[in-house]
């Protein structure tokens, strides 16, 4: 099983986002999180396809966009166009989910599904075959530094047991609350994709901050059963 560590800039110095990249990079990051929010579908306000762009161009992994957005149709060629490799729309805030991931794919990029804390894994259950990754939310989004929802953590097996049984190989993103503490559950849990906004930028080294995350990330996936969802202890 593959993990993939995905540093969220949101924990970052704003004022210094390109150094923040490199040092996440200088640690082995596989992709750049950017968590977009609107002040209506989360009560916070970040950043716009002006910043994916100019992040586009010092950014040497991909970038992985969470829009936390609402009607997120209206932008998505937008973000495409200004860099991103990965987008994810939520849900909940999806009219069409089916026709969304069809325009994220159609512009050239993987496209993800997000399942906020309380949105059953049911809810992608018709859209399977049709995205690229799954982000299950393991805090309700809007902010960085919030605590792990431990509840969370069997949604993420059951997503992954839904997409297995399916034949699909899609990977499972999880995102807040992502630290030392809890990364070896959720990656036994069968999550590949690791979003760590504090854990990373919130210490003094990121670069080494996310070796450890590695670290810790790659010894859980070893003890993980292959091609299996993982027991529940
Ligand atoms: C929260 C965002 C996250 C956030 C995670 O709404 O989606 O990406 O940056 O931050 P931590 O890792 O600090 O919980
Ligand atoms: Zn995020």
């Amino acid at each position: 099983m593959n993990v993939r560590l995905a540093p969220s800039i949101l924990s970052a110095d704003f004022a210094a986002l390109g150094q923040a990249i490199a040092a996440a990079e200088a640690g082995g990051a596989d992709l750049i999180h950017i968590d977009v929010m609107d002040g209506h579908f989360v009560p916070n306000i970040t950043v716009g396809p002006p910043v994916v762009r100019s992040l586009s161009r010092v950014a040497s992994v991909p970038l992985d966009v969470h829009l936390m957005i609402v009607d997120p149709d209206r932008y998505i060629e937008e973000f495409i166009d200004a860099g991103a490799s990965m987008v994810s729309v939520h849900a909940e805030a999806s009219r069409h989910l089916h026709r969304t991931l069809g325009l994220i794919r159609a512009n050239g990029a993987q496209a993800g599904v997000v399942l906020n804390p309380a949105t059953p894994a049911l809810a992608i259950q018709e859209v399977l075959g049709d995205l690229d990754f799954v982000l299950v939310m393991t805090v309700n989004p809007g902010f960085g530094g919030q605590t792990f929802i431990p509840r969370t953590e069997s949604k993420v097996r059951e997503v992954r047991a839904m997409l297995d049984a399916g034949g699909y190989r899609a990977p499972v993103e999880v995102d807040g609350g992502i630290d030392l503490s809890t990364i070896e559950r959720i990656v036994m849990a069968g999550a590949e994709i690791l979003v760590a906004g504090q854990a990373v930028f919130g210490t003094p080294d990121p670069a080494a901050s996310v070796r450890s995350l590695r670290a810790a990330a790659m010894a859980a996936a070893s003890r993980r059963p292959a091609g299996r969802p993982a027991q529940a202890p």
